[in-house]
């Protein structure tokens, strides 16, 4: 189901018996490609443009999901940088027959539109209107950051580990 502006879009699904992992729940690898195909039409339709995954952060799987419960992802275009935008992804799951709902999940996609040849592309800028976009538009150039510096300081951690003892890994 899309919603009316372009940036934000909301998916849901029956999770099926085919779905289960060896517990009987809802296989998380399921999920993830759930939301990451969420992600992609949620950036996508904003840009209007093909776009691809650079990363995801923080896919924690609080509370099991159950076959036969009713899983809707409410996805929106949180930041747009230059090339790159940042779509964040509410999992509510509910009990079709109690109509209990419970929020399970919310994680951050990264996703870069690109060309034919793969290369970045920049993407028309994200227009803040209300509170909540603000809050939004805040809380990922924040998460943006964060990644930012935790690669640097990765890539820092890497440059110092000595070579040879790794080669036998
Ligand atoms: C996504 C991809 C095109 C980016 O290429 P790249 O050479 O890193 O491009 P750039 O350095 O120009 O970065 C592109 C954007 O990503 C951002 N970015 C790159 N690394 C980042 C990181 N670690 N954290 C946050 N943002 C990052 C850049 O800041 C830039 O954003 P901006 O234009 O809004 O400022 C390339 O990495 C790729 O093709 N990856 C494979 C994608 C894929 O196969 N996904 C799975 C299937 S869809």
């Amino acid at each position: 189901m899309q919603t009316d502006d372009n940036r934000t879009i909301v998916m849901s699904e029956v999770m099926t018996p085919d779905m289960a992992n060896f517990g009987g729940f809802v296989h998380g690898g399921h999920l993830m490609k759930l939301l990451d195909r969420v992600a992609y039409a949620c950036a996508a339709r904003y840009a209007s443009m093909y776009v691809v995954t650079l990363s995801v952060d923080h896919i924690l799987f609080k509370q099991a999901i159950k076959v036969g419960e009713l899983v809707s992802f409410y996805a929106s275009v949180n930041y747009v940088g230059t090339t790159s935008m940042e779509v964040g992804i509410k999992v509510v799951s509910e009990d079709l027959l109690s109509h209990e709902r419970r929020h399970t999940n919310t994680c951050y996609f990264t996703m870069v539109a690109v060309d034919k040849l793969g290369k970045p592309v920049p993407v028309k800028p994200l227009e803040i209107r209300n509170e909540l976009e603000r809050y939004r538009f805040e809380g990922a150039k924040l998460r943006r950051q964060l990644r930012l510096n935790y690669q640097a300081e990765h890539d820092q951690y890497k440059k110092q580990l000595p070579k040879k003892n790794l080669d036998n890994l």
